[in-house]
């Protein structure tokens, strides 16, 4: 069975985003997927220095981050957009992931092959796409097979019921099948 993470770039107790990747989640759920809705607020990591990691080694949840990302063949990512990039949390959660712990490890071991869809949502009208330029690139350099299709969704203040699901159907139906399109993809790389 495809397995898949879920996750919002933001820690925010009622982000936007983390609503957005538990809709998209609940359409790779639909789709038959294993889904594992992660919140990074449970995964709190320093940022990165390397006199940090050489003196104090691989912080706890950056580890149980990392075995996560790995233990999984697709990641649905929503990001909040900060000035115009991904958030510095999920950057520094990415650094961490990348990290080797020995020269058994395989390079990008939590990274490589993986298939991801993105998505964003914000209070502008834009909701946060330019953010997904810069982590699509980010991704696609580390040896994830990113998926054309995404979403970002604006005027996220006024866009989510209280339920956490989006008002538009059109937007739910689509966030969903962002879910349900990385399942069919990853399904189809896993195939021997
Ligand atoms: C430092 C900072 C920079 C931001 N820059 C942008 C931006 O460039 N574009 C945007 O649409 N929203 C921007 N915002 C607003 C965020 O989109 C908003 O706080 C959003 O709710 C964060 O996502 P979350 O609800 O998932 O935590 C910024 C917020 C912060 C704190």
């Amino acid at each position: 069975m495809v397995r898949i993470i879920a996750f919002a770039g933001s820690a925010r107790r009622h982000s936007w985003n983390k609503k957005l990747a538990a809709i998209a989640a609940e359409g790779a759920r639909g789709a038959g997927a294993e889904v594992t809705l992660l919140d990074l607020a449970d995964y709190p990591m320093q940022i990165y220095c390397e006199d940090l990691e050489a003196e104090q080694g691989f912080p706890d949840s950056a580890r149980r981050f990392k075995q996560l990302l790995a233990e999984h063949d697709g990641f649905l990512i929503a990001s909040p957009e900060h000035n115009s990039a991904y958030s510095s949390l999920l950057k520094n959660a990415i650094d961490w992931a990348t990290r080797r712990e020995g020269e058994d490890e395989p390079p990008l071991m939590a990274f490589s092959g993986k298939v991801a869809a993105l998505m964003s949502t914000s209070p502008g009208a834009l909701g946060g796409l330019r953010g997904l330029v810069s982590l699509r690139m980010l991704l696609g350099n580390l040896g994830v097979i990113l998926l054309p299709q995404q979403q970002a969704i604006g005027l996220a203040a006024t866009a989510f019921d209280d339920d956490g699901q989006l008002l538009d159907s059109g937007q739910q139906a689509r966030v969903h099948s962002l879910g349900e399109e990385l399942v069919r993809v990853a399904h189809a790389l896993k195939r021997p």
